[in-house]
């Protein structure tokens, strides 16, 4: 275990206040939370702030096209945001905003800091112009065709589609994303904060075990590159703080939002009643508080170059850590929202517990930047077989013994004294863990104590135990340990499952757990009635969570119907496509196993097919020419790697095909029985 008592500042990335938080986001405030209440379960003092990132570009120009002040649409989404949060249990102590007279205050006082000892130069740049719109462009406001690979509709700075990177003057017929004009080069003058001159103790300061190693190999490739000045200055119009002594220079926003924690922490302090001499002491050079920053890899530079070194150039302490994590995907992929699997916060607590997500996240992190998937059907199976199978069922196994039989009293002794005391001695590796971010290994090693209080349980008996007056008080005893297990690891738990662990402390009458509580059974006290803590995953709340997350296509879109018809009467065939465009498409032979009309829809028949390896369900377009009954057992060919399409009578896994038009519909099928799954070449 750590020293005792440790003073910490915790921070997680400061969101951008102009969209949802999906669970993409929560990846990172699911595993600060998690490290910030085990720092507290350990008996340390941690404070977590966060707080909106207010300013920059695509800000203002949301809230111009929404027809409202900048301040407006950033407080709706700070007030969306912090309900997301709350709603996944992520416990601030401290949600403020960038916008605030606070940070403008220390903005200014790095500014004057970083000016009085000859860190800021001033330069001449050329940069794109939107003469109509009257604005300078950043990068991602300038679109064009792709100067390497052609492809239209590429950002400023790189090509999708490619990869390429490039300067927005490469790009070809450029247009401003702002007035559709073509941008035109200007002059304007520019503030650079001079980072090549904290490279000597920048360096050393990552030698000193700050960031992870993985983290420090990355760097080190940024140094032999070479640090190179930072432009610190946007012109007017922007929504953020003007630069003192400018008329129409403003702060970038990536200056003052690392400041913002700063920012967020002053105002904690005032809004608790605090002084601010706490501030002064929390942020001094040699202040024995830890800061510790947690981010994304994707922010690594921001926080592990440019807030070091400002902090340093401006008398500051620097960070104790910044703790980096990796991206998420879904289902191996990336987010999409054409497959549902972009899901906001708010979408999954409609229909899912958050501590199933905060467990799995748990389970999948450890202290690198790798990134972690989350496979839905892994994440069913994950959290019923070890939350509800292994942990929840333990205290329920136990519970109804010692209500029903003992009158809810614990015996007064336990019956394995040194299995109980290897459940607290594994807690020392367990708190390990959870210090060094391996929330995957302290899930491990509790889902490996938690098979030992079951298997302890099943040798035990207490129901054959029950049968006989004689060894009742066995049961007691057998029970009573069980229960004793139960606890500790709800509090192994704890950082991650607070409802549960809070329930059970409650079910329990142990008041809140803390680590070093655990050592101590709980003997010949009266516990309560025992209520199901935590319901198995319901899979089916997790498709109609996809679902509800599935874009729909825009009108026009799509054919539509979902029968790849033919004109009725034969027309000129289409533009000649590559046979490596005609590959991409998977068909694949599939048996009809059931058929059925869609109620309220007129052409629809609902499909459950087979192709081998799994069943899809389609909904085609096919009805006037196909009684349902009659297509069960029919072999048909499907468009397996087509994007499953959110329909207004539920989710089509694919396309059949079909050829016809006003003369009839015509399936396409294996002219005598194939395989189902046989691939079609
Ligand atoms: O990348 C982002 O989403 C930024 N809004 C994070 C800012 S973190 C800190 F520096 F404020
Ligand atoms: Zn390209």
């Amino acid at each position: 275990m750590p020293s005792p008592s440790r003073k910490l500042l915790v921070t997680s990335a400061l969101p951008y206040a102009n969209g949802p938080i999906h669970i993409g986001h929560l990846v990172e405030y699911v595993q600060t939370d998690i490290w910030v209440r085990f720092q507290r379960l350990a008996g340390h003092d941690a404070t977590y702030l966060c707080a909106s990132d207010a300013h920059g570009t695509p800000i203002m120009l949301k809230a111009r096209d929404a027809g409202v002040a900048p301040e407006a649409l950033v407080e709706r989404f700070r007030a969306e945001h912090q309900e997301a949060f709350a709603g996944f249990r992520v416990a601030f102590d401290n949600y403020y905003t960038t916008h605030s007279e606070e940070n403008r205050v220390l903005v200014e006082q790095f500014y004057a800091r970083l000016t009085a000892r000859g860190l800021i130069a001033q330069r001449v740049i050329q940069q794109a112009y939107d003469a109509e719109a009257g604005m300078f462009l950043p990068d991602r406001f300038i679109r064009g065709n792709c100067p390497v690979c052609d492809t239209p509709d590429q950002y400023g700075d790189s090509c999708e589609s490619c990869g390429a990177t490039y300067t927005p003057a490469e790009l070809k017929n450029a247009r401003s994303v702002v007035s559709g004009s073509a941008p035109v080069e200007k002059a304007s003058v520019h503030y650079f904060f001079q980072l090549a001159a904290f490279e000597p103790s920048l360096k050393t300061w990552l030698a000193g075990g700050h960031v992870h190693e993985s983290v420090a190999r990355k760097l080190q490739e940024w140094f032999t590159a070479g640090l190179r000045d930072w432009d610190i200055s946007r012109d007017a119009p922007y929504f953020g703080f003007r630069i003192p002594g400018t008329a129409d220079k403003f702060f970038y926003v990536w200056l003052d939002a690392p400041v913002g924690y700063m920012a967020s922490h002053r105002n904690w302090l005032q809004k608790t009643g605090r002084p601010d001499s706490e501030f002064d002491a929390a942020w001094d050079p040699d202040s024995t508080t830890e800061l510790h920053h947690f981010i994304g890899k994707d922010i690594l530079y921001f926080h592990t170059l440019f807030w070091p070194a400002l902090l340093e150039g401006a008398g500051f302490r620097r960070p104790t850590a910044v703790h980096v994590h990796g991206f998420l995907t879904v289902n191996g992929q990336k987010m999409s929202k054409s497959r549902g699997t972009f899901i906001a916060a708010t979408t999954y607590l409609k229909h899912l517990d958050p501590e199933y997500l905060r467990y799995y996240y748990a389970f999948k992190l450890g202290s690198g930047l790798d990134d972690i998937d989350l496979s839905l059907d892994d994440f069913v199976a994950r959290v019923n077989a070890d939350l509800v199978g292994k942990v929840v069922n333990l205290a329920s196994r136990c519970a109804g013994f010692i209500s029903q039989r003992f009158d809810g009293k614990l015996a007064d002794a336990l019956d394995s004294p040194a299995l109980y005391a290897s459940f607290v001695a594994a807690g020392e590796s367990i708190a390990g863990a959870y210090d060094q971010r391996d929330y995957g290994r302290a899930m491990r090693e509790t889902m490996l104590l938690a098979d030992a209080a079951n298997k302890y349980i099943d040798d035990q008996k207490p129901w054959v135990l029950a049968r006989d007056e004689a060894t009742l008080p066995r049961v007691q005893a057998v029970c009573t340990q069980g229960l004793n297990l139960f606890r500790v690891l709800m509090t192994y738990l704890a950082p991650v499952l607070p409802r549960v662990a809070a329930d059970a402390g409650a079910f329990l009458r142990t008041g809140s757990l803390s680590w070093a509580g655990r050592a101590t059974p709980l003997l010949g006290s009266r516990i309560a009635v025992y209520e199901p803590l935590l319901v198995r995953v319901d899979p089916g709340a997790v498709s109609r969570m996809v679902e509800d997350s599935m874009e729909t296509p825009p009108p026009n879109s799509a054919p539509p119907a979902p029968a790849l018809a033919a004109a009725a009467s034969p027309t000129s065939v289409t533009a000649e496509i590559e046979l490596a465009d005609f590959q991409k498409v998977d068909l694949r032979i599939a048996t009809v196993l059931q058929a059925e009309a869609v109620e309220g829809a007129d052409k629809l028949v609902r499909l459950t097919l087979d192709i081998g390896t799994e069943q899809r369900t389609v909904l085609s377009g096919i009805k006037s020419a196909y009684a349902p009954a009659d297509l069960v057992g029919r072999q048909v060919i499907l468009v397996a790697n087509l994007k499953p399409r959110k329909m207004r009578f539920g989710i089509s896994q694919g396309m059949v095909l079909a050829a016809g038009g006003d003369t009839g519909l015509f399936l396409v099928g294996p002219d005598a029985p194939a395989p189902a799954g046989t691939r079609v070449t």
